[in-house]
């Protein structure tokens, strides 16, 4: 049976791409009805979006003829999910604050349908307090964000607030409607990068932002396990429903991790653990010398291998950040590590890895190497999750 799927769209540059997602979701057994907010018109014209949704479009909230037939409350409840691609700051605003002032805002209110956003703006008007403070609110409502991502804007910009494109887009939301893979897992997972202090002012850092970690998250979250997300310092919110523990050092993130990884069935450290720290750092600034600085640094508590170790102990995956390897040296650090898989990241390449939306991964198991092409975070965390579940269900036949 098709899935319902009421796609509203609103007024932003992005809607030129939306007849592409509509044939995308058709082709993946969607039943697509389009409602459209006053402006995106002026976009995408609702012929065009008739003729491929193959369903009439629906504009107005107070259409006579439309009220006999599909009230905003029929939409509402017609829908199995609810995308609003691209969902423009005013809309995300609207939505924030309860607002129902036409057909798409009034049936997001009256639905109880899982409701998508996919994002679609200039950089500035994505990273503005108010709309943050917005996307937060409705985040921690339960709504569900695909996007935005980085790149060059229509504006000639450069930053956060483009939307998703449209493959990615459908793939989420139909991810989300598949069986759950994960239920009844307990996933614990690392990102992000420790800080260690030097002085009052100085730390010793690396360049990940997070962006794997919280994506696995994000996805097992979607998948119907439990999550408890470890974080050092990132510029991302944690998803609503996991339990989440920031922290800055590799010390802090051992302690945590002890103290949680026996309520959980799986490990994955995706965090980049400083490999060092400096024992006692100064108590005040570190003057400027004109001779060297020296700084004796003792290296940090491996905590997946420490984890690994344990008897009894969860699945554990680790993540490996490489520049430069053969198949000998990471066949041998998962030997090391004790890890029941090990994913090696190629950080050398420019367009994945530290900080970047997309990545590549190839994935070591205990009889397999399987090499996930380069994609978004999101997509490639479906990916490796799947994986991870096909091998729990697998360990769990043998034993
Ligand atoms: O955060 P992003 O910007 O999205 O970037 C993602 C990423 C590149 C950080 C991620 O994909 C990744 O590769 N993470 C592992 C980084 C790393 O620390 O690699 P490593 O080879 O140094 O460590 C191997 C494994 O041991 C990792 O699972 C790491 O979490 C763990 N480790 C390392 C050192 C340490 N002291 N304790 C650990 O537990």
């Amino acid at each position: 049976m098709a899935i319902p799927v009421l796609l509203g769209i609103t007024a932003s540059i992005a809607a030129y791409k939306i007849p592409e997602l509509i044939r995308l979701l058709r082709e993946k057994n969607c039943e697509v009805k389009v409602v459209l907010s006053f402006g995106a018109k002026e976009f995408v014209t609702p012929l065009t979006l008739q003729t491929l949704s193959n369903n009439p479009v629906y504009e107005a909230l107070l259409d006579a003829s439309a009220e006999n037939t599909m009230s905003h409350i029929a939409l509402a409840r017609w829908a199995q999910r609810i995308l609003i691609a691209p969902a423009s700051a005013n809309f995300i605003a609207k939505l924030s604050c309860g607002i129902a002032d036409d057909l798409l805002t009034t049936l997001c209110l009256a639905t109880q349908a899982p409701l998508f956003l996919a994002p679609a703006m200039n950089q500035a008007m994505w990273a503005n307090p108010a709309t943050q403070h917005n996307f937060k609110t409705l985040l921690s409502r339960g709504i569900q964000f695909i996007g935005p991502t980085e790149g060059v804007q229509a504006c000639g910009e450069f930053g956060l607030g483009r939307m998703a494109e449209p493959e990615e887009i459908a793939n989420q939301l139909l991810f989300s409607i598949e069986k759950p893979l994960l239920a009844g897992q307990k996933i614990l997972i690392t990102a992000g990068p420790t800080q260690e202090a030097l002085d009052p002012i100085r730390f010793l850092t690396n360049r990940s932002s997070g962006k794997m970690g919280y994506a696995l998250a994000k996805t097992a979250l979607a998948l119907g396990a439990d999550v408890t997300l470890i974080s050092g310092p990132t510029a991302l919110s944690p998803p609503p429903h996991c339990k989440f523990i920031p922290l800055k050092t590799a010390k802090e993130m051992l302690s945590a991790v002890e103290n949680e990884i026996e309520h959980h069935t799986v490990f994955i450290s995706t965090a980049a653990v400083s490999d060092y720290y400096l024992p006692s750092p100064a108590l005040q600034k570190i003057k400027k010398e004109k001779t060297t600085l020296t700084l004796s640094l003792e290296p940090s508590p491996d905590i997946l291998s420490l984890m690994a170790h344990r008897m009894p102990r969860p699945y554990c995956v680790g993540f490996a950040a490489e520049t430069q390897y053969s198949l000998a040296d990471i066949q041998e650090k998962k030997i090391k590590k004790a890890c029941d898989i090990l994913v090696v990241n190629d950080v050398s390449r420019e367009d994945i890895g530290f900080e970047k939306e997309d990545n590549a991964l190839t994935v070591l198991t205990e009889n397999e190497i399987i090499h996930l092409e380069k994609t978004s975070k999101m997509n490639i965390a479906q990916q490796l999750l799947k994986i991870i579940s096909e091998k729990i269900k697998e360990k769990s036949n043998v034993l």
